[in-house]
């Protein structure tokens, strides 16, 4: 069941994220033990973050840390001290101001000389880290997704081939992970699948600024066909 939140501004909207946020994973650590969180990269979600790990605020004595796994919906091609990181941003926001263990952080190794491997190489690591916490349904307990101004989530771009049914039967459709060129931005990108993705317990998708508006109006009132 789908819930949509307007907030006034961007402080309420992380406010709003963050109460959100921790109630589902206050839900899912007494309820399953561990929580398996998977990050989004870009801007808005660092005030979140910021939020989360604030000592003074009421959310971070609500979660219960060393109960989560931290992974990323998707990763830039770049070491994970680039400034371009969804890694980095998460450890200077979040990650090093709250006691989640350091062998809980699962990242994308964005560094590897082929996106591709680095991809692979998360395939495996996700299939590790669900088999470890029990998990046969490989589904995220909270994923948190950020949109961009041409509706993409994730680095799932408008026309991706992720989003063909090319890609029906196609060995693509039993990823998880995959390396992906982003033409328009000239690089390559590692991402969670739209399977990887839809088959989270929960999805919180964080957006603000007019220029993400018509994106948004499209998502809830467009067509289904992803590609149009
Ligand atoms: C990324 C993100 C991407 C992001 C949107 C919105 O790696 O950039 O995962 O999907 O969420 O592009 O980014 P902003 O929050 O910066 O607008």
């Amino acid at each position: 069941m789908a819930r949509l939140t307007v907030a006034a501004d961007e402080e309420r909207l992380s406010d709003t994220a963050a109460d959100r946020v921790t109630t589902l994973l206050q839900q899912t650590t007494s309820s399953r033990g561990a929580a398996l969180v998977s990050l989004t990269g870009g801007s808005t979600p660092r005030r979140l973050y910021a939020r989360l790990a604030d000592a003074s605020a009421a959310w971070r004595p609500r979660i219960q840390w060393p109960q989560l796994h931290v992974f990323w919906g998707d990763e830039r091609h770049v070491p994970p001290d680039h400034p371009e990181s969804n890694y980095r941003m998460a450890k200077e926001a979040l990650l090093d101001h709250v006691p989640i263990p350091r062998e809980q952080v699962h990242r994308m190794r964005g560094e590897l000389a082929d996106a591709q491997d680095a991809a692979a190489e998360y395939e495996q690591t996700l299939a590790d880290a669900f088999r470890s916490a029990g998990r046969e349904d490989r589904a995220f307990d909270v994923m948190l997704l950020g949109v961009g101004e041409d509706g993409h989530i994730a680095s799932i771009f408008p026309g991706s081939e992720l989003l063909s049914d090319d890609t029906v039967g196609h060995p693509l459709l039993s990823r998880r992970v995959a390396a992906v060129w982003a033409s328009h931005l000239n690089t390559w990108r590692i991402t969670l699948t739209p399977a990887a993705t839809l088959d989270a317990h929960a999805i919180l998708v964080l957006v603000s600024g007019a220029r993400k508006a018509d994106a948004v109006k499209n998502a809830i009132e467009g067509p289904l066909d992803v590609n149009q």
